[in-house]
């Protein structure tokens, strides 16, 4: 039975939220002045009702998602500046399908299935550069723009018509230098699918970084329980216990829209389920990642610790971003502004540098690929883009990413022990927070609207 789905708005100002300050009541406090597109509200509810286990745990669901959601949806591929010449491309995989994604002479990006027209081999196994997509079995080989360039033994085909022989074109569309496409060759414009997107992070030009990392893992879980650990703070005191002091997990401003959601989790604020004094000292000590020995530099007389942290990273980001960090509020500097384009994409706002992405690993619904890309401000020349970085089964997070690395590995540690818990559960389905895990819920309806029950 189709559930209903459920979807109103709340009104902020009366809705059930956490003690503590609010999101919005932070903002107020900013040195800066405050963008317009985070004191945006957009509280939904979307109901109370379970999810269904099955939905991480069933081979079924796993091909229902293959046929519905991957083969239908826009998906982000690569950025711009991973095939930045004529003839670069690069390879594209969604749950056991494989895409190329190429530059061609004149600069324009086109996508193709990864297979030859003759029988069917990939085209390339690589990333790579070339002048041409030559097929490694027989040798028929197609120009960059996907038009029939020459093959073997053509007497032998008579039936082939070279004008028609070309390979079938993928929709692609570009946004913030990343390349996006859709299988389906008769999707709904991309445009309309962003559009929410788009307009918040007209402010957060993502197009204007380069791409400083690239890490990539197989996760022994299925894609959507690595994803959701990432779309609410509601695990931070369980999880992350060491960065409590500094963040106010419970305090998150969740706001949800069609194709996109998005998590504020303010910096530099403490956690309102600690009932301990929380001084500047700990917030910074927390959130810098000092040992306990380390000095804290003093909050000058007058200044607020969120300004004082903000005013420390906009010196470090100056040399590289200039003068735009001085138009960039306290907010935008130390909070976590997280986004979720549906079903898989997540850039973080303003100089947050990150954006996730999660898919399953070829078809096996128990395993998924997590990366995480950075996005850094250059100045003079763009700084060629990272390659992916594979991390081995037994290497972490933090062998690549630092700080952020060592809470990912505390994310990481939980997730073959929910896939475990899934499969164990006598309960039929997930139960979900009605607002702190609002992004979650979002995401199941968005499935429920794709893939079905
Ligand atoms: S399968 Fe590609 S040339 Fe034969
Ligand atoms: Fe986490």
């Amino acid at each position: 039975m189709s559930e209903m789905l459920k979807n109103e708005d709340l009104d902020p100002d009366t809705m059930p939220r956490s003690p503590g300050v609010t999101y919005q009541e932070l903002l107020d406090q900013d040195s800066h002045e405050v963008p317009d597109v985070l004191r945006m509200q957009s509280p939904k509810d979307l109901g109370l009702n379970d999810y269904s286990v099955n939905r991480y745990i069933s081979a079924d669901y796993h091909q229902k998602e293959v046929e519905r959601l991957w083969k239908k949806v826009w998906q982000f591929t690569c950025r711009e500046e991973d095939i930045p010449e004529p003839g670069d491309h690069y390879r594209y995989d969604i749950a056991g399908i494989s895409f190329l994604i190429v530059r061609t002479e004149t600069g324009e990006i086109k996508a193709y299935p990864n297979a030859c027209l003759h029988r069917g081999r990939m085209l390339k196994e690589f990333d790579g550069n070339a002048a041409e997509l030559r097929c490694p079995f027989h040798g028929f080989a197609w120009q960059l723009d996907g038009c029939l360039k020459d093959f073997p033994s053509a007497w032998d085909f008579p039936q082939i018509n070279n004008e028609e022989f070309s390979l079938p074109e993928i929709p692609v569309a570009l946004w913030a230098g990343f390349v996006f496409i859709n299988p389906d060759q008769d999707c709904a414009p991309f445009d309309e699918f962003i559009s929410d997107l788009a307009s918040q992070f007209e402010r957060w030009d993502l197009g204007a970084l380069y791409k400083e990392a690239h890490v990539a893992k197989i996760m022994p879980c299925n894609w959507k329980i690595a994803q959701e650990a990432f779309c609410e703070a509601y695990h931070v005191n369980a999880t992350h216990p060491q960065i409590m002091r500094g963040i106010g997990d419970t305090n998150s401003q969740v706001d949800v829209w069609e194709n996109c959601a998005r998590v504020i989790t303010p910096g530099i604020t403490p956690s309102p389920l600690l009932d301990y004094e929380i001084t500047d000292e700990d917030m910074l000590r927390s959130m810098m990642d000092l040992p306990p020995e380390a000095e804290v530099p003093q909050v000058p007389e007058g200044m607020n610790a969120r300004a004082f942290m903000a005013a420390i990273s906009r010196e470090g980001l100056r040399a590289s971003a200039g003068a735009r960090v001085d138009e960039y509020c306290d907010a935008e500097i130390v909070d976590s502004i997280d986004y979720t384009q549906f079903p898989n994409f997540h850039p973080w706002g303003a100089f947050n540098k990150i954006v996730y992405r999660f898919r399953p690993n070829g078809n096996d619904h128990r395993s998924c690929i997590m990366e995480c890309l950075q996005l850094l401000p250059f100045s003079g020349e763009r700084p060629p883009a990272a390659k992916v970085h594979w991390l081995k089964e037994d290497e972490k997070w933090s062998s690549a990413l630092g700080f952020l690395g060592k809470v990912f590995d505390q994310d990481s540690f939980n997730m073959p022990k929910v896939q475990m818990g899934l499969e164990s559960t006598y309960k039929p389905g997930i139960t979900l927070s009605g607002y702190q895990e609002s992004k979650v819920r979002w995401l199941h309806q968005k499935f429920t609207e794709w893939v079905g029950d």
